[in-house]
């Protein structure tokens, strides 16, 4: 049974971006993350977006994927959004609307920009005519175990022509343009370069998805969202805080193998990182 989310991708970053405040992608790493994320979604009135990364699609399996999320869709009175992130190639996306994912990442950003932009136009056709919303990446968004220089930074970043080009020739929903963040936490602060965040949101119409959201000052994320930024991507500080509780509490009490005792206190404290996100982007009180 497949039970359609309360408004669709493409509606609430509409929605976001035209109200000044972005919607969380929270990713999720297993049954107390969707739990955790859909407690705070309703407790905020927030939107959310249950964003499944490929290996997770692997480690949980497509089938429980698509129960857990309508489960969750049925009992929440808050718009939750199953979103597949940085979906690999054309086939798996496939698989992932076929499945019954409400919205998908095509992320074709390792290849030219011709064959970027051809895959992922193919992708919004099939998409489109599901009732999927798609997010295309442009630049790239490296990981923070990069080691890169100042000139390859500059080079990963996404241009604000060829974004532009991009958006009018796929028919995406919502551009992730490589503006700086990465994947993972931090060394030191990152630098977004927020002339091009504005200039691609103008040119482009859309909203914008800022990767890497673990570890953003404060300051940087509300900057971002008054320049077009109407999705952001927490992942990593839900999981250092998670395997911190289950650490903790395991060192506290070395014999425990209730794996609820250890799961349970881990579950309750993402919820905490979640809402603070949720409260910061603005997305709470909107239903
Ligand atoms: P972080 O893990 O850095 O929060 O990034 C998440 C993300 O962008 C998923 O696509």
């Amino acid at each position: 049974m497949y039970v359609p989310p309360k408004a669709s991708y493409a509606e609430v970053l509409k929605d976001a971006v035209k109200n000044g405040y972005a919607v969380g992608q929270f990713n999720l790493n297993g049954l107390e993350y969707l739990q955790a994320i859909v407690e705070v979604a309703e407790e905020e009135r927030s939107p959310v977006i249950l964003g499944v990364s490929v290996s997770s699609t692997k480690y949980i399996g497509l089938d429980y994927l698509i129960a857990l999320a309508n489960a969750a869709k049925l009992k929440a009175r808050v718009p939750i959004i199953l979103h597949l992130d940085h979906g690999p190639d054309f086939d798996f996306v496939m698989k992932a609307i076929r499945a019954g994912f409400d919205s998908v990442m095509y992320d074709g950003s390792e290849h030219p920009l011709e064959e970027n932009i051809a895959t992922t136009r193919r992708v919004v056709e099939a998409a489109h005519a599901a009732g999927v919303s798609v997010e295309g990446e442009i630049g790239r968004i490296g990981g923070t175990e990069d080691e890169v220089s100042v000139d390859e930074r500059e080079a990963m970043l996404a241009r604000v022509d060829e974004a532009e080009r991009f958006a009018r020739e796929t028919g995406i929903d919502a551009i992730a343009p490589a503006l700086g963040t990465a994947h993972g936490m931090y060394k030191g602060r990152p630098e977004i370069a927020f002339d091009r965040l504005e200039a691609i949101h103008k040119r482009t119409g859309l909203p914008v998805v800022l990767h890497g959201g673990s570890g953003v000052p404060e300051e940087d994320i509300r900057r971002a969202i008054a320049l077009g930024v109407g999705k952001i991507n927490v992942n990593t500080e839900s999981q250092v805080e998670f395997s911190r509780v289950v650490r903790k509490t395991l060192e506290e009490k070395p014999d425990l193998y209730d794996s609820r005792k250890y799961l349970g206190p881990a579950r309750e404290a993402i919820k905490e990182i979640i809402r603070a996100k949720i409260r910061l982007f603005g997305s709470n009180n909107r239903f």
